[in-house]
């Protein structure tokens, strides 16, 4: 919970900054947020939809232990900051996986954990939106963004994913797409699963 009231606070922040940098700053400037020069990272193509805060590494296991991972799925997390649930997948149970994020920072962090971790043979990160990415391969979705983010990826995971991949989500919904199961953790936060099915509910075409 403490988590859900921190991120709801900086993405608040965020949005109120990033109107004023939006509005007056080019996207090939340096970065917003330091007056010193980017050398070694690039900017992102555009400012991510929600600020970065980590899924503690107590929900990250319990994620994974509701959607039931195993090494033959495929797990992808949809901004992936740096790289926990998929390096976390590939160490437990030998799971290969892919995150996406937007900000370079976060994909050169999670390559640093991955290498540390001694999976860099299960597990990559893109530099993309992961408005626009392909993840039709994944057999299991872990997201942590926010309530209207997952509203507005669903028709997305609808089209893209088979029938029977499983979405987890940390501490948000999908508004009317109802979850298979809410586990609450010991710090408050809420684990959301659901399955696609084969046909998309009536109610969200
Ligand atoms: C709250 S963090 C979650 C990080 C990680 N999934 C975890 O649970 O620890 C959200 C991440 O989404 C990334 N992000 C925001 N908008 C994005 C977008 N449109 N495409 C890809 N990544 C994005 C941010 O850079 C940030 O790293």
């Amino acid at each position: 919970m403490q988590f859900r009231q921190t991120l709801l606070l900086m993405v608040t922040t965020m949005s109120i900054a990033s109107l004023g940098v939006a509005g007056c700053t080019p996207q090939t400037q340096t970065n917003a947020q330091s007056t010193q020069p980017v050398t070694s990272v690039q900017t992102p193509q555009r400012e991510p939809d929600v600020v970065y805060v980590p899924t503690p590494q107590e929900v990250v296991d319990k994620m994974l232990a509701l959607a039931k991972v195993t090494k033959d799925d495929v797990i992808y997390d949809l901004g992936s900051g740096d790289g926990r649930i998929p390096i976390t997948a590939a160490q437990k149970f030998g799971t290969r996986g892919v995150g996406i994020d937007i900000n370079p920072e976060r994909i050169q962090e999670a390559n640093a954990n991955a290498q540390k971790a001694g999976v860099t043979d299960r597990v990559k990160f893109l530099n993309q939106d992961l408005f626009s990415s392909n993840f039709s391969e994944a057999t299991v979705v872990t997201l942590y963004l926010l309530p209207e983010l997952n509203v507005k990826l669903r028709p997305q995971l609808f089209k893209q994913l088979k029938p029977g991949t499983r979405v987890v989500s940390h501490d948000f919904d999908m508004g009317d797409w109802k979850p298979d199961q809410v586990v609450q953790t010991q710090d408050g936060s809420n684990i959301y699963l659901w399955t696609i099915p084969e046909e998309v509910p009536a109610n969200l075409r």
